[in-house]
Order: C-alpha cells, then structure tokens, then sequence
C-alpha cells in the first residue's frame, strides 16, 4: 500500500473513533444544543486532519495529500451561511434566545446568536462562512508564504504603528492576487474568493479566528483563559458568555500574543511572560504565559468602542434631557469646569466623552486615562495620554499623577481626566482649576452630596473653599431593575463646598403615576453669575440660549447626527457662525457634510 493510502487510511479511522466517542459523550442534550456542538466537535476532528500525529505523515509536504477523509475532496469549498436563522428553525429553537443579529467585516457576513442554555453562562454563537479543511490546510500552508515574499515591504513600514492600515492594504491586494491566481476558475463566485483572501489575510497579518470576534461591536471583552476553554466574551447586553470558538493548542495563543507584541515593538516569551499594551486601533491587550499564568497562556483584549455614545445618542435613549445637555454645553462653551460622578458603570466615561465634543476646536486638550477609553472629534487640537505599568524589573512607571503634573506643561486649555481615585490626584486636578484651566473628570461616587463629601474629606481630604473652582456635577445613574442610564441630578457647586441641585431625575410622583423624566427642580444662581461675569450674559440671554442649542440638539437627533464628528462639526460651526447653523436647525434641513 502506497505510504500516503496508509497514512489517509489511519487518520480517517481516527475520525471515526473520535466521532463515536463524542456521540456517546453527549447522550442527553436536546437537538438545538446537539446542532450547535456537533459543529464545533466536527471543527475539533478537522483539525486533528491539520496536525499529523505520527512521523510519516509529518514528512508530507503538498497541502493536497495531507487531507485524507473521503468527505474532503480536493475542491476548494466556502459556505456562506444565511444571515438569519430560518423562520421554521427559530419555531424549533427550543432555548432562550438572548440576542440575534448580522454584520459585515470586510464585506464577509458574520452572524450572532446568543442562547441560555442549562449552563451557568449564555452561549455566544459566532457564525462565519466555514472554509473546508482541504482549502484551509493549501492557504495555511502554501499560499501563506507566497503572500509573504510577494508583498514587498520596506522597514519603515513595519515598523510604524501609524502605516498599518496602508500594509494591510498591499497584503490585502497581494492576498487577493494570489486567490485569483489559485482559485479563479474552481470558485467564479467573486464572494467566495473574497472569504479567501480575507481567511489568507488575516492568518498571515492578523489574529486568525479572533478577527471576527474583534469585528463584533457589541463585544467589549474578549478573553482567552487556556486552550482547553472555549474563548470568553463579554457582549454589551448578555454580560459574560462562553462562545463557540475554541482554540487548536497553547502555542496558538502564543502565535496570537507574539503577533500582537511584535506589531507594537515589544516581546513576549519566557523570560517576559507577560505583556501589557495598547494597540494604535486604542484596544488594550494583556497576555500571560504558562507557568505564570497556571492553567495555560491567556490573552484578554479590552476592545475600544468606535462608536462611542455621543450627546445624541444620550438624548435619543432619554439618558438626558435635551435642557440639560444644553446647558452642560453653554457652561462647557463658556470654560467652566465639570465633574461627572455615579456608580460603577453607570455611564460616567460615557457621558464625559460624548460632552467632550462641545469643546472648541481652537483650544488645546490634553485628556490623561487609565485605559483609552475617550474618542473626541478627529479635527480638535487634542493629545490623548494613558499610563504605563512598570516593567518587570519594576522601572518605568508613569502613573496618572505624573501625567497629570505633565499636562501642566504642555500649555493646555482643557484637561480631561479619565477618573479621580487618589488625593494627591484630586489636588492636582484643583491646583490646575485654580490656575484657569478648565477640567473635566469622572469620580465615583452616587450623588452629589456624595461627590462633594468624598472630595472633602479623608482621603481625599481637599478643602472646601477650593470647590469653588469646580461649576458643576453630573450625577449619572443606572437603575439595575429596568436597565436604563439616567442623568441624576445636574448641580451647580456654590461657595465653601454647598451645592444646588437644579435637575434631577424622577421615577415616580404622586398622582402622576410612572414618569421618568429630568425635571429642574431649582433656579441657578451661582451659574447664572458666572456665565454672566465669563459670556457676558443676563439671566434673558442665558434663557434664549439655551433654547438656542435646545433646538439644535433636538434637530441633530431628528437628523440622526450620532457619530463623534458628526456631533463635532456641528458644534464648531455653530462657534464660527451661529446664525448659519440656527438656519439650517430652523428649516429642519440636512447639513452638508462635504463641504
Ligand atoms: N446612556 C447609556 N445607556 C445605555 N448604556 C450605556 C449608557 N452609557 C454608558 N453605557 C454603557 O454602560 C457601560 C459602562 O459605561 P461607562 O461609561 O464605562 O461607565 P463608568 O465610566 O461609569 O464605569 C458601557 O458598556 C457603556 O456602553
Ligand atoms: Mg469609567
């Protein structure tokens, strides 16, 4: 018998066997469930076909005599799956559905399902079009290495973070050669040979089966604990759920976190077994290695929102009025400085990023994070700092106080601060008020009279007549029961540390029955001085414009203006010409972005 016949021979009893063992593993679970294992199972054999376990099948070398089960042929297969789920198949879908919907990643369609089933954690289902192992085993291990010496790349391009995208491009236009080349006249179907190139793609420049992971914006987490557990993720509304992708082997999450190290510069191996970075695309990633990390190599990526809540989205999900925005954005005009305090995720950072975009576009902000959290418009003068952790020989830490002190240096007019926790930060903060900057930062705590007690006294410990610094407070709130975030109250901060409320949110009132409105509960009075003594303003004309820019929130909303920049230009043309903006807002017409 031919070495090859024998060798095809052998593994595909090993399917058998691994087939039959996995059946008689997964007895009683009801046919929904079964589906969905059945897929991953069937993925964890096909793998196996990838990695020849004895010594002759190792010296084989051309892709097409490495797949061996008489299913796979030596066609090359891609199955696109149906973006939704099938009327008849949701009827039959007998467990709880959490959330269900599709997208597109470099124009390939990806789908979700999130579904309760009888573990203690929802299951994240990720469908992408499957590509047969024949396939995958000839982009592995051929065509990977001709995309390589064909993409011709010099080291400044590699080596900066900033020229990613252009690298990406020529791999792209090589990878897509390459497929044309190869598969051109087996798949004429132009979507097919895109899924190609893409899967050649981002095996050979990116992070393999993480991309479409990394592609879902509802993700905020994605986390790796060891090869032997499915990928963990964390979806904005389901919270933790295990997902349907496993991993081949430990030394894949170390490809993984190898690739990530090398893009930005770094290393990670043996004698540096942990890694902690920020991408340029602002995501944060943390990898561990075995033994440091018990169970196996992890990875966890924070990922970075690109579509940030903005004060459209805000107003839109009534997180807050459009009165009170209006006047957050009259006192933000105007330099005067804001705290944003709440609880634990209850949207601080949220709502300090989206009033960020009311800052003018001819004033220098420095803004000092923790973890990039804060997207401002792209046109605004703005240098975004975040700390740094000491190396393993515990050198080179820059912690958010030595930003802090820094930013003083850099000639700002505005300093955003991620959040407060320290004294020695909160002192810095108020040091920089007192000397005319205006500042904007996130604090935990639950109310206002909350914010200012933590702020004056132990340990924070500032004293109360350096508050008068500070204009105002952001109360945001998230109410657990009906999941919603609410701005809580909107204060005024008067003189030696007392406080007006002057907007507060109300759930319920007598005679009323359910409400859920912010209503102004009080007159300003310190704000009505300041904004008088900074814009030159009485109380009539402070009135009027806040109707003003009432009308032109509520118009960019009605527009459906949500982004970032769409938010951004519109503010900095109302600074340039107001009345040109007011007409537009009046008329109910579109604005032009082109221009
Ligand atoms: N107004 C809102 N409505 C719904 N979800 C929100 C809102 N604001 C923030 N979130 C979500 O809540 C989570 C926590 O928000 P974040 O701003 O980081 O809170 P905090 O800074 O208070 O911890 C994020 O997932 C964010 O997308
Ligand atoms: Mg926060």
């Amino acid at each position: 018998m031919p070495k090859d016949k024998k060798n095809k021979d052998a593994i595909k009893e090993k399917i058998k066997e691994k087939l039959k063992q996995l059946s008689e593993e997964e007895p009683n679970r009801d046919d929904s469930t079964r589906e969905s294992t059945q897929e991953e199972k069937t993925e964890e054999v096909e793998e196996k076909i990838d990695v020849p376990t004895d010594t002759e099948s190792a010296e084989l070398e051309e892709p097409n005599s490495e797949v061996s089960s008489s299913e796979a042929s030596e066609e090359p297969k891609v199955e696109i799956v149906d973006e939704q789920p099938k009327e008849e198949e949701k009827r039959k879908m007998k467990v709880p559905l959490l959330a269900n919907y599709s997208f597109e990643s470099e124009n390939i369609p990806i789908s979700v399902k999130i579904v309760k089933l009888g573990d203690f954690v929802p299951r994240y289902e990720i469908t992408t079009p499957t590509v047969d192992a024949w396939t995958r085993k000839m982009l592995e291990s051929k065509l990977r290495g001709e995309l390589v010496s064909e993409v011709k790349l010099d080291i400044s391009e590699i080596l900066d973070p900033k020229k990613f995208d252009e690298v990406k491009a020529k791999f792209m236009e090589g990878a897509r050669r390459i497929i044309d080349r190869n598969f051109k006249e087996q798949l004429p179907d132009p979507r097919a040979r895109n899924i190609l190139s893409v899967y050649l793609l981002q095996n050979t420049l990116g992070l393999g089966k993480l991309e479409s992971l990394l592609a879902d914006e509802q993700l905020e987490e994605i986390v790796i604990n060891n090869s032997q557990e499915p990928i963990w993720v964390y979806h904005k509304r389901a919270g933790w759920c295990k997902s349907n992708i496993l991993l081949e082997s430990e030394e894949q999450i170390y490809d993984y976190a190898s690739t990530i190290a090398r893009k930005i510069g770094r290393q990670i191996n043996i004698l540096n077994p942990t890694l902690d970075a920020h991408l340029p695309t602002g995501d944060r990633v943390n990898a561990t290695l075995f033994p440091i990390s018990q169970f196996g190599n992890t990875l966890t990526i924070r990922k970075f929102s690109k579509n940030p809540w903005t004060i459209t989205t805000l107003i839109k999900s009534a997180t807050v009025s459009p009165e009170v925005a209006a006047l957050i954005w009259l006192c933000m005009q105007n330099e005067l400085s804001l705290l944003v305090t709440g609880g634990t995720g209850s949207g601080k950072t949220s709502f300090l990023n989206a009033i960020s975009a009311f800052i003018p576009a001819n004033q220098r902000i420095i803004s000092i994070e923790d973890t990039r959290e804060l997207t401002l418009p792209k046109f605004l003068q703005w240098v975004p700092m975040v700390v740094r952790e000491a190396n393993p020989e515990g050198k080179g830490e820059i912690t958010m106080l030595d930003l802090m002190i820094n930013a003083l240096r850099m000639r700002p007019d505005r300093i955003i601060v991620g959040e407060i926790r320290r004294q020695r930060e909160a002192e810095i903060l108020f040091e920089a008020m007192h000397t005319g900057h205006s500042v904007y930062a996130t604090l935990h705590a639950d109310n206002t009279e909350q914010t200012i007690s933590r702020l004056t006294n132990p340990p924070i410990n500032i004293p109360p007549q350096m508050l008068d610094a500070l204009s105002g407070v952001v109360v945001t709130f998230r109410h657990r029961r009906f999941n919603i975030r609410r701005v809580l109250e909107f204060s005024e901060i008067l003189k030696k540390g007392e406080f007006n409320v002057l907007h507060r949110w109300t759930i319920k009132e007598a005679g009323e029955g359910f409400t859920d409105k912010i209503k102004q509960i009080s007159k300003m009075t310190r704000l009505t001085e300041q904004l008088s003594l900074y814009a030159g303003m009485d109380d009539r004309e402070i009135a009027d414009n806040v109707a003003e820019k009432v009308s032109v929130l509520k118009w960019m909303v009605k527009q459906g203006y949500e982004s970032v920049d769409q938010v951004g230009r519109i503010v900095s043309n109302y600074y340039v010409d107001p009345d040109g903006v007011l007409e537009v807002v009046k008329k109910n017409q579109s604005w032009n972005f082109d221009e």
